[in-house]
């Protein structure tokens, strides 16, 4: 099974991923822009993460194809709550020269329409430093998705701190966009 958009297509991590999913995971500027913080990871440590997914149904994580590329991101779907019907949603593109085609707009579109559509969530989370403006403008400005908070001085980079900006959006946000753009028609 996997989740299509448009153009990409969401499917499983596989082990063939992991040289290029090693690559990105070491790529200081690519760790700049996301919410999370690592040491040097080796191969052996990339494997032992995806040895450790198929065992964690709450915490979903999509390699990201495009046609005639192949893997150029990953997307996911975290601390699925089956009580309250919320998730955690985040993704990256790991090469520069893969952004700024629309990629990410698909594959929040069909992130939105799987979580919504398929697994009955109410809403998703997301957040970024308060410098990611091409995150801030893809979620917000083109999918929908709010500003809801600001955690001040929350992340520590380049020397000095950032605040966290946290967003979401709800099952009715989502569908009154593609009411009102018609996505999936277009
Ligand atoms: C952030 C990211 C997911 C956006 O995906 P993308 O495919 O590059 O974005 P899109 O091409 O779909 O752009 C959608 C809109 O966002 C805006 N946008 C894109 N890049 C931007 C930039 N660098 N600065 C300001 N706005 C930008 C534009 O308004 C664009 O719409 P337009 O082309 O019609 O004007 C992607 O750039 C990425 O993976 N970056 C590195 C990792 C990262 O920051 N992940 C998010 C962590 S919270």
């Amino acid at each position: 099974m996997s989740i299509k958009g448009k153009v990409v297509t969401l499917r499983a991590v596989e082990e063939e991923d992991l040289p290029i999913l090693h690559r990105w995971g070491n790529d200081p500027d690519l760790w700049a822009l996301l919410g999370g913080w690592r040491f040097p990871s080796s191969l052996r440590q990339t494997r032992l993460w995806f040895d450790s997914l198929a065992g964690d149904p709450l915490n979903q994580r999509f390699a990201i194809d495009y046609p005639g590329v192949g893997l150029v991101g990953t997307a996911n779907l975290v601390d699925i709550n089956w009580k309250d019907n919320n998730a955690f949603h985040g993704m990256m593109l790991g090469d520069p020269s893969m952004r700024g085609k629309g990629i990410g707009v698909d594959v929040i579109m069909a992130t939105m329409r799987y979580a919504f559509d398929e697994l009955h969530l109410k809403r998703l989370d997301g957040s970024m430093v308060a410098y990611n403006d091409a995150s801030l403008a893809v979620y917000c400005g083109k999918c929908a998705w709010r500003e809801e908070g600001r955690q001040r001085d929350w992340y520590y980079r380049g020397g000095r701190y950032w605040d966290r900006i946290l967003v979401g959006v709800t099952c009715e946000d989502y569908r009154a966009l593609v009411a009102a753009n018609g996505y999936w028609e277009r």
